[in-house]
This record gives C-alpha cells, structure tokens and sequence, in this order.
C-alpha cells in the first residue's frame, strides 16, 4: 500500500501517487485568485519585487523568489516539477530545446579543457554538437562504441573526464543502451551519468532507477507529444555524490564551490537539487536559452496523457516491427522489442520489450529502394522529427547522418537502404496498409 497525502483540496503533493495520477496532477498549484483548474499561461517577463530589500535578497541569493523569466517561470515550473516527479528525480529546468537541454546539462559539467565519454549510438545531432560547438569551447568527447566492453570504457575515461554520456533508445537502429552496466563504470569512476531519455520516456523507463544521475530530454517529442513545440529539460537525480567525486580529483565547481563571498556553494543552499540549481542559474540564466512559457504550456499538458499515448505508440510499433520483418522487400529491422534482436534481452530486462516507437527498416535496393519507399508513403509524413502524434519517415543517410564519415556511418549501421520510422497514433491497420504500398514500389525497381 502506498501512504497518500491527506484527500483536504488542493493536494500539492502528488508523492506516493501513481505515475498515471502524477503525470496529470505533479506540479499544479492551487490558483487563490480566480480558482483556474488548468495552470495558465504566465506570460511575464519579470516579477515584481515586494521592496528594495527584497529586489536586493533575491539578486543577492539570499531569497530564491524570481528574478526574470530568463531564470524561470511558474508556466515552466508546473512542467519541471511534472517531468521531475514522472522521472522520479528530485529538480528540473526547462530549456528551449532538446540541444539546449545536452548543452545546458554539460556545460554545468565540465569547462574548456575538460573532457567527456558518450556512447556511439547517440542521436547524430548531438554528436554534431559535441564535434564542432563543444570541440570549439575546447571541451574534448571520446565514443565508446561496445558499451559492454569494460577495457573500451577504461581507455577512454581521463583524469580530465567530466561526465559519461547516453542515451536510452538511440535511434534509427533502436538499439537499447544497458544502463546498469554504464552506470557501473560511471560510479566506478566518480562521475556523473548523464542519459538522453527523450525516446524512452519516463513512461517506459526512468533511468534513475538503473544507476543514471541526471536525464536529459527533448521535449519536442513525446513528452509534448504533439509536434507543436520545440523544447527540453534537464532533469536531476539528486543520486550523485558530489563531495566524494571532489576527493577524487573531479571538480565541478559550479556545485561545489561558493559562486561568491558570503554565499554558500548549490550544494550547501540546495542540497539533492544543488546540479539542477546550478544548471538554472550558472548556465541557462547566463547563456539564456529559456523556454518560452506558451511551450511550457503545451509541454505540461501533453506530459497529462504520456502513457496513454506511449501505450498505443508501442502496441503499434510492436505490430508493425513484427509485420514489416516478414516482408520480402525487407532487410531487416531494427527493433529490440523483437525477439529476433540481438539486444532483446536487456530489452525485456529493463523494458518489458516494449521498446518506444522509434526505430529502423532496412528495404532491398540500397538508395533507390530507399527513395521508392520514401515516395510511396502516403499516412506516414515526410519529415524530420519523431514522437508526434503522426507517423513519420526519414532516410539517415541523407539527412540526420549526411555529414558524417562513410566509416562512422558504416559503423553505426547507417546503411544506403535504412529508413527511420517513429510510429504514431494513427490507425495501425492504415499503417500497415501504408508501408505495404510503399513495399510495392520498392518491389516494382
Ligand atoms: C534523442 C534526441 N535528443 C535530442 C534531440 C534534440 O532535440 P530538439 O530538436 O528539441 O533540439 C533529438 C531531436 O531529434 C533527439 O532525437
């Protein structure tokens, strides 16, 4: 049994809810004033201070009162303490985009000269950020591409790494990271896990259950759920050990030491939400990629359906994954959740096998099987993006991963004839319909 909060109205407590209750409730607050049921749109840039001392406390750090809608916002807070509650951490920020959510949680990490290790089957943007933004502000990254290879990750950890990177369901190929044993190296090394879980959602799995420290999304996608807005959060577990890693030689100043005289460092004032403080004010309040309270809006009310729609989403990628594997025009496809998948096992360990809705389809014919593909689509959108309600197609080889070297596709697996399907919540008998007609056309060359 777990122990509610008194049933008095209004609950602002949703601890000890269900993940279904909490994705509708977390992060509410009462409105005193007109008794708004939905939390409304703030659409302030500022805050007025109650009297000079007050405007110089809260400039001072001696109240966390607001400042600015560039520091926060109480649109975004109903979302922030939503995601927090569903991923089961203990803060978060919301940021304007997915990148500025990778930017903003790294940036808190590590600083020029610095140093981090991501797996390499992450989402290729991110990888186009960490070779040429960070590279330029002299923060180095190493891949690591058998995550299960411990003299791999040895290798490639330095006295000067900040952070391990990943990613729970990278896409295209859907090949599903095994948390536990990264998080093994990570705390073996006194460093921060950090883990992309925008394809995952908190619906499927929360990382912090499997030993991440800090999660990281594109909001984009599920969690607003709709494509009706670009936006990220940052999410922290409150799980890291800041003060051990200081002693053994990582320093992360931006959580442990005092940012002036007379004021304790983020850890001291704010204790299990001091890297999610530091991330708000050190990094996204001076860098300035703040989310737009109208997206926050969105993204708070789309996060109220998650799992309904992450139900539908896998049900239907399930079927559809099973079905294209039995077609005559079809490689191969890369889903874990199928049991023909080499990573099915850590797919049924860590998500009963139901492994989002983003994954890849391999069709015979190279590029141009590709392209007649492509073009018979006709439910499916032709679009970059993943996690809308809509179905979508994209061919990595010539758009997500086009900069890439030959080698580093070759080695992702990103082949001529591979297709990038995120699955939607359109009608999975349509679906298949769709993708049948489009077989017939890769059949056709
Ligand atoms: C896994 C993952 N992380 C981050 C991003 C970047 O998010 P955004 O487009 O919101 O900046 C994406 C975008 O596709 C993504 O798929």
């Amino acid at each position: 049994m777990t122990s509610h909060p008194p049933a008095a109205q209004p609950v602002t407590d949703w601890d000890g809810f269900d993940f279904d209750t909490r994705q509708v409730h977390a992060g509410e607050y009462p409105d005193k004033n007109i008794g708004l049921r939905v939390p409304p749109i703030a659409l302030s840039a500022g805050y007025v201070f109650d009297d000079f001392d007050d405007q110089a406390d809260r400039f001072a750090g001696r109240s966390v009162d607001p400042i600015y809608s560039r520091q926060g916002n109480p649109t975004n807070t109903v979302a922030e303490e939503r995601l927090a509650s569903l991923e089961g951490g203990t803060a978060s920020v919301a940021v304007s985009s997915g990148q500025a959510a990778i930017s903003s949680a790294l940036f808190a990490l590590a600083q020029h000269g610095d140093h981090i290790v991501s797996t390499a089957s992450i989402y290729g943007g991110t990888r186009i950020l960490f070779g040429r933004s960070f590279r330029r502000f002299g923060i180095e990254f190493d891949y690591v591409w058998d995550a299960g290879d411990d003299a791999e990750w040895e290798r490639a950890i330095r006295p000067s790494t900040r952070a391990i990177y990943t990613e729970t369901i990278p896409n295209p190929r859907n090949d599903v990271t095994d948390l536990r044993r990264i998080a093994e190296v990570a705390a073996r090394h006194d460093l921060p896990l950090v883990v992309d879980n925008t394809v995952g959602t908190p619906a499927l799995i929360r990382p912090f259950e499997h030993g991440a420290n800090i999660v990281v999304h594109s909001t984009t996608k599920f969690l607003t759920g709709h494509g009706t807005a670009v936006g990220g959060a940052v999410v922290d577990g409150g799980n890291f050990d800041w003060e051990a890693a200081e002693r053994a030689g990582r320093s992360f100043p931006l959580v442990t030491a005092s940012p002036r005289p007379g004021l304790g460092s983020m850890l001291d004032r704010f204790g299990t939400g001091a890297y999610a403080r530091a991330v708000r004010e050190a990094v996204v309040n001076d860098i300035g990629p703040s989310l737009s309270p109208f997206n926050g809006f969105l993204l708070h009310q789309g996060m109220e359906t998650l799992s309904l729609r992450m139900e539908r989403h896998v049900d239907s990628s399930l079927a559809i994954a099973a079905w294209l594997e039995a077609q005559p025009e079809v490689v191969s496809v890369d889903y874990a959740g199928l049991p023909s998948n080499s990573l099915h096992v850590v797919a049924l360990r860590d998500y009963a096998g139901r492994t989002g809705s983003v994954f890849g389809v391999t069709v015979r014919g190279g590029i141009d099987g590709a392209r007649a593909f492509v073009n018979g689509l006709r439910v499916f959108s032709r679009m970059t993006g993943i996690g809308d309600t809509r179905s979508m197609v994209i061919h990595p080889l010539s758009s997500t991963h086009a900069t890439f070297a030959p080698e580093i596709n070759e080695r992702l697996g990103i082949a001529p004839g591979l297709l990038r399907l995120s699955v939607g919540l359109e009608s999975v008998n349509d679906l298949i319909r769709d993708l049948r007609t489009a077989l017939d056309r890769v059949a056709e060359l």
